[in-house]
């Protein structure tokens, strides 16, 4: 049978892939399906490589449990998406809480992003180095980042992923932003002012936490995706998962084997649309459930590994 990774590599895509995370490795038929590389060509770390992760006190790295991921999508022969340097939340407390000024903020930030691309260098396809800086209107996020350093943190932190990995795909990240609209216009400013202070960015990534029944139409994200490819930047579906009220039912599936399929169908017609990946593969081990009360059955696989209306959903679109 062809798998996802297979299909979408023989539209042209770079791959398709799924987030993963390290509790749920040592569960041998999830980490057989993950392994699948006619599934999965890629994978991205859920957890392992954020900051209160990698850099848990300052200037003290810590790798070994994105070395884990790294070290698996390097034995399987799939592609790494690395995830991510520069975020408001899963911030150690010494960066949250910190004492800062706008030096010593844009110091540790700097000596932060240089340790951890420089550790992973040649082993990413892509780092998300600056995610979820808007807010639903636009506007920047107040993070300690933006409160600190001002607009100029975002610039400054993709000049300082390019100089240490000049090789890796440099992306911005966010959700709601798969639609035209006030944050993906946002998005678009974030890009425009990268370009602008003279760094490299590369690529958009559309994270794509999405609702049965309420995903946005093929159409509005065709258009979407045609806004940001004029900026010169590729695009990838970065966090895909469409989650519904529970209990499932029948109606529910079928919605949500065709909002995949409409997304999916999206990200297929445009040629800057390098690839897309789910938000882990399956109900197991999804982070919906704990993160939207009542909500849940987000991913194309259920909780006992078997494939959802939504696999053949998404196989019809590649
Ligand atoms: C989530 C992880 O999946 C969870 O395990 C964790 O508890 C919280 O973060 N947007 C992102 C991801 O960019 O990093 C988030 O991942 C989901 C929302």
């Amino acid at each position: 049978a062809t798998g996802l990774n297979t299909a979408a590599v023989a539209k042209g895509k770079l791959y398709f892939g799924s987030a993963t995370d390290n509790p749920e490795l040592t569960d041998a038929p999830y980490l057989a399906q993950l392994s699948n590389t006619d599934d999965f060509g890629q994978i991205t770390p859920g957890n392992a490589q954020k900051w209160d992760s990698t850099e848990p006190s300052q200037n003290t790295f810590s790798y070994t449990k994105g070395d884990v991921v790294a070290n698996l999508a390097a034995a399987n022969g799939q592609k790494l998406r690395c995830h991510t340097l520069v975020w408001h939340s899963q911030l150690p407390n010494w960066v949250s809480s910190g004492t800062w000024t706008n030096e010593t903020l844009i110091a540790a930030m700097k000596n932060h992003i240089t340790n951890v691309v420089t550790h992973y260098k040649g082993k990413c396809y892509a780092w998300d180095v600056a995610n979820e800086a808007l807010n639903e209107d636009g506007t920047y996020r107040n993070s300690i980042f933006y409160q600190t350093i001002g607009e100029a943190y975002l610039p400054i932190a993709f000049a300082a992923a390019a100089a240490a990995d000049p090789d890796v795909k440099l992306y911005y990240n966010d959700y709601n932003i798969e639609s035209a609209g006030s944050k993906a216009t946002g998005a678009q400013r974030i890009i425009k002012l990268v370009q602008q202070y003279g760094a490299k960015i590369d690529g958009v990534g559309l994270q794509a936490h999405f609702i049965v029944g309420s995903t946005p139409s093929q159409s509005a994200q065709t258009s979407n995706l045609a806004a940001f490819a004029a900026l010169g930047v590729e695009i990838a579906y970065t966090e895909l998962d469409i989650r519904m009220t529970l209990p499932s039912t029948d109606a529910l599936l079928a919605k949500q084997s065709s909002d995949y399929q409409n997304t999916v169908a999206a990200c297929m017609a445009n040629t800057k649309c390098v690839g897309i990946t789910i938000w882990d593969y399956t109900d197991k081990y999804s982070w919906v459930p704990s993160t939207f009360s009542g909500q849940g059955a987000a991913l194309p696989w259920d909780a006992n590994l078997a494939k959802k209306p939504a696999y053949a959903g998404i196989l019809t679109a590649l």
